[in-house]
C-alpha cells in the first residue's frame, strides 16, 4: 500500500484525478466508480478537465460498485441515478458504457450477471473506493468474506444511519444492497482508496495498520499488490506511522508514478 497524506479534500481530489487521467490517456480504460460523498470532488475535477482540457472518456467503460435493492433505477438516490447526475452525464462516456447493478432484479442472477460482465470487459483498471465508518468498502459490511463475489448484503444500522442524509428519513434507507464482493474488488488492477474527514480516521487506521480481518473489510486491501490510499489530514489522524508515510512520499522517485 502507498499511503499519501495530503492537506485537504481538494488535494485528494486533484491527485485522484491525476491518476485517473493518466490511465485514460494511456488507452481504452475500465474505471470502477464508487458513489457517496467522498469521490464527488474527484468527479468534479474530472468534469472540469473534460471541459477545460478535453480529457475524454469516449474509449472508457465504467462499472459501479454497488446498488440498493428495491430502488428502481429511476429513483433519485439509486446509485444508477446518482452516478449519472454527479459524474457520467457531464463527460463523454459512450451510451451504454456505464454499467450498474439492477436493484430491482432477482439478486442472485443479477450478481452473477454483473461479475461476468466485468470479466467480459477485461476487468477494472482503476477502482475508486470510499470507506464506511465501519470499515466497509463497496457495501461489504464487517464479517464479509475476504473472498466474496458480488452478492446481496444487509446494511448495518450504522451504515443506514450514515446514509440517511441522502433520503427523507432513516426509514427510507433500504436494508439490502447488491455489492461487488471483496474478491471481486481485489481483481481490479489498481485500487484507489479515498478517505476524507475525521469520521473516517478509525476505519482508515484499522484498514491500513490493523490486521487483515473480516471485522474491517477494507483491511482486505492489504492483500492487493497495487493500492494507493489518498487521505486528507483529518482522515489520517489516527495512523501511527504518518512520519514514515510523509518520509517515503518526499523521497518518491520521479519516474515511479502512482
Ligand atoms: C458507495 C460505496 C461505499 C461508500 C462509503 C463511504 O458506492 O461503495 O463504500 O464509499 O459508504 O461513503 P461516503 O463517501 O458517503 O462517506
Amino acid at each position: 500500500m502507498e499511503i499519501i497524506i495530503l492537506p485537504g479534500a481538494e488535494d485528494v481530489a486533484h491527485t485522484a484525478a491525476d491518476i485517473i487521467e493518466e490511465r485514460l490517456r494511456s488507452g481504452p480504460s475500465v474505471l470502477g466508480l464508487a458513489t457517496g460523498s467522498t469521490p464527488l470532488g474527484t468527479y468534479r475535477e474530472l468534469i472540469d478537465r473534460h471541459r477545460r482540457d478535453g480529457l475524454s472518456f469516449a474509449a472508457a467503460q465504467a462499472f459501479l460498485l454497488d446498488e440498493y435493492v428495491g430502488l428502481p433505477a429511476s429513483h433519485p438516490e439509486s446509485y444508477h441515478s446518482v452516478i449519472r447526475r454527479e459524474f457520467t452525464d457531464s463527460v463523454d462516456f459512450p451510451a451504454d458504457a456505464v454499467h450498474g447493478l439492477d436493484g430491482a432484479s432477482y439478486p442472485a442472477a443479477e450478481a452473477a450477471r454483473y461479475d461476468a460482465s466485468i470479466s467480459a470487459a477485461g476487468g477494472v483498471d482503476v477502482q475508486i473506493l470510499g470507506i464506511g465508518t465501519d470499515g466497509h468498502i463497496g457495501f461489504n459490511e464487517p464479517m464479509s468474506s475476504l473472498a466474496s463475489r458480488t452478492r446481496i448484503k444487509t446494511l448495518t444500522g450504522q451504515t443506514r444511519r450514515d446514509n440517511a442524509r441522502f433520503f427523507a428519513g432513516l426509514d427510507e434507507v433500504p436494508e439490502h444492497v447488491l455489492t461487488q464482493g471483496l474478491g471481486t474488488i481485489r481483481q481490479a488492477r489498481h485500487l484507489l482508496l479515498l478517505g476524507l474527514g475525521e469520521a473516517k480516521a478509525d476505519a482508515v487506521a484499522a484498514a491500513v495498520e490493523g490486521p487483515v480481518a473480516a471485522i474491517c473489510p477494507a483491511s482486505a486491501l492489504q492483500l492487493h499488490p497495487h493500492v494507493t490510499v489518498l487521505l486528507d489530514t483529518p482522515a489520517a489522524s489516527k495512523l501511527a506511522h504518518t512520519e514514515y508515510y510523509h518520509y517515503t512520499l518526499g523521497r518518491k522517485p520521479a519516474w515511479q508514478g502512482f
